[in-house]
């Protein structure tokens, strides 16, 4: 685990622990408030945050940026990042390898952050995370306490752009989200 943010930083621009590195224009870091007290865990970068280096910059991202819109906080002040760091092949879900060559890293940026509060965006998100027994669609919408950190897992907004009726559920969960931030 790196102490800094700059170290780390530079450990995943030479990273070249599984094959993402070979296809990646930019590593897509993190972006955000780096002392948030709400943390968002994407899956991965997509074509528009690979071409910019930035998670959350695509059609799912401007679906969050209604989230935050929704949740009245500013994006500025929150932490974003994904599960893994290079974009997988035509939007392709990480796989199990990838992901675990990667997840140190988010490790250390949620050890740097410090936040009280995870949203985790989608399956992937919340089985890396909290592990491979959680279910998106059961888990959805249940605050789970670990280490001191509240986590709400939640569906990941491309699937609300692929299945309408998911939108319900993913707007009553940040309800949660933000019922809890002013509980803070
Ligand atoms: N989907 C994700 O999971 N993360 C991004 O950064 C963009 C799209």
């Amino acid at each position: 685990m790196y102490e800094t943010w700059e170290e780390l930083e530079e450990s995943i621009k030479n990273c070249n622990k599984c094959k993402l590195c070979h296809g990646r224009r930019n590593i897509v870091f993190g972006t955000g408030n780096k002392n948030a007290d709400i943390m968002f865990i994407g899956e991965g970068p997509g074509a528009d945050e690979d071409i910019q280096g930035e998670p959350f910059v695509g059609k799912a991202g401007q679906l969050m940026n209604k989230a935050f819109d929704a949740l009245e906080i500013e994006r500025e002040n929150v932490y974003i990042a994904n599960i893994v760091k290079c974009r997988p092949p035509q939007n392709r879900n990480p796989e199990k390898d990838e992901a675990n060559a990667c997840i140190n890293y988010l490790r250390n940026q949620v050890m740097l952050v410090k936040p009280k509060i995870i949203v985790l965006l989608g399956s992937v998100a919340l089985k890396n995370i909290l592990g491979d027994k959680y279910s998106i669609t059961t888990a959805r919408g249940k605050w789970i306490e670990n280490k001191g950190i509240y986590y709400m897992p939640t569906f990941h907004p491309a699937a609300l752009l692929r299945d309408d009726s998911k939108k319900i559920y993913f707007w009553r969960d940040l309800k949660l989200v933000k019922e809890k931030i002013k509980s803070l």
